[in-house]
């Protein structure tokens, strides 16, 4: 159903691990957000397995920054890849040391830069020649010899949705091969830096091994042009992007990418490090939302639920086709629904043309597979509080964000005159 048996039904109802999601929502209300800790444990079972103990395995926190979850990772031993300030001040705030963390980030400002050398990021990730300027700065002013990882483009093409296709040749991430010499012989001669990897990540949601290959053939073949391209290089960092199904399509080749890529990099005395986001938690969540109403409107019946693209963007952002199904399942009929919520956005929608049994108002359904990029990206569009969330462990479970007030959604505002 979402690539986890960690929800399933017993009897009519939908449960995460041993906790009904009916009971869930009547006490935390909806839309809310129901992770299950035993699936992102599975998960990271399987990486760890497959890539051995040896690969440094960097979960992305852009995929689910919760507090909890990044708690939850780090107990099980995950590295924390970054991509901003406030990620290197949430890891910190879960209670993870820096010296765990490599930062990466298209656009890095100097006072990230400098945080993160002040707490000792394992690497920085750099991606454009002025970044090697500003780190070079920041290192003499600190008196400090920074570990700079090259993030480059291969220029290899992949099969996933445009905008989270990440190496095409046109892509604003990372440095083109044919540019890279320069920018490598820019870092080497450089006294407060040290290159010590380079960096790939070629987009989300792959379903195959070889752009994963091709990358790292890309990259060997850049660092036999020089000497200094590999002197003091210990790790190539694959980057992330591994598909999860959305209840469709082939599992992803996890055992053969590991396989593949262990054996590249050994070859080369590389460590192996990797970022995978979508792949360690996606399925580990859903979104639970009630039913507010229906109608119908030319040829389409809708049915309007309270959780909407402000909740979860992926539908409307990247037409992420998402498995709906209800929490409590009638056995009545199915016919062809848009699932809609109430933003004013002919765009907000949550799944299109989809065969639900009909559901009444008050009834509810889950979203499945939103443990990435779901509570993270969501926003408080139309003055909408965003979704509670709760961790389910086994028979018991936690909320782990309260839904926020409407007065916290305003204040930080300023009017002119207060009114309150
Ligand atoms: C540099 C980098 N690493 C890792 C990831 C994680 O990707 P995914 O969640 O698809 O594994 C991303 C996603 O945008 C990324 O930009």
């Amino acid at each position: 159903m979402s690539g986890t048996d960690r929800f399933s039904y017993r009897g009519r109802d939908l449960w995460c691990e041993d906790s009904r999601i009916e009971d869930l929502a009547e006490e935390h209300g909806t839309p809310l957000y129901v992770y299950s800790a035993a699936c992102i444990r599975d998960r990271w079972r399987e990486v760890r397995l497959a890539f051995g103990p040896d690969a440094q395995i960097c979960y992305a926190v852009k995929a689910n920054s919760n507090l909890a979850i990044l708690q939850l990772l780090a107990s099980l031993g995950a590295g924390f890849d970054l991509v901003s300030g406030g990620e290197l001040l949430r890891v910190q705030r879960a209670g993870v040391d820096a010296s765990r963390a490599i930062f990466a980030g298209a656009g890095k400002q100097r006072w990230e830069i400098e945080l993160a050398a002040k707490l000792g990021v394992r690497a920085f990730q750099v991606e454009s020649p002025h970044e090697i300027e500003l780190l070079s700065a920041v290192a003499k002013a600190m008196a400090k010899r920074l570990p700079v990882a090259l993030r480059v483009n291969p220029g290899v093409a992949v099969d996933t949705h445009a905008y989270i296709a990440t190496a095409k040749r046109d892509s604003k991430f990372g440095v083109e091969l044919e540019r890279a010499g320069e920018a490598v012989a820019r870092i080497v001669r450089d006294p407060g830096l040290q290159l010590v990897g380079y960096h790939v990540h070629l987009g989300s949601q792959l379903r195959e091994v070889a752009p994963y290959v091709r990358a790292f053939e890309r990259v060997a073949e850049f660092m036999d042009g020089a000497e200094q391209r590999r002197a003091g290089v210990r790790h190539y960092d694959l980057g992330g992007g591994f598909g999860i199904q959305y209840g469709h399509g082939a599992a992803f080749p996890l055992v053969e990418l590991a396989s593949t890529l262990t054996a590249l990099a050994a070859s080369r005395g590389l460590q192996l490090m990797l970022e995978p986001g979508r792949y360690l938690v996606g399925d580990a969540g859903v979104l639970v939302a009630e039913v507010l109403g229906h109608k119908r409107a030319g040829d389409t019946d809708f049915v309007l639920v309270d959780a909407a693209m402000n909740d979860l963007m992926r539908p409307s952002l990247y037409s992420a086709e998402h498995p709906v199904v209800p929490c409590r399942d009638e056995g009545r009929a199915e016919a062809k629904v848009d699932v809609v919520g109430p933003v004013c956005e002919s765009g907000d929608f949550l799944a299109r043309g989809r065969a639900l049994p009909r559901l009444e108002i008050g009834e509810r359904i889950a979203v499945l597979a939103t443990g990435a990029y779901g509570a993270s990206m969501a926003s408080c569009y139309n003055s909408r509080r965003r979704p509670a969330e709760v961790l389910v462990d086994g028979a018991g479970h936690r909320r782990i964000r309260r839904r926020e007030t409407f007065e916290e959604l305003w204040a930080g505002e300023e009017p002119t005159e207060d009114t309150a």
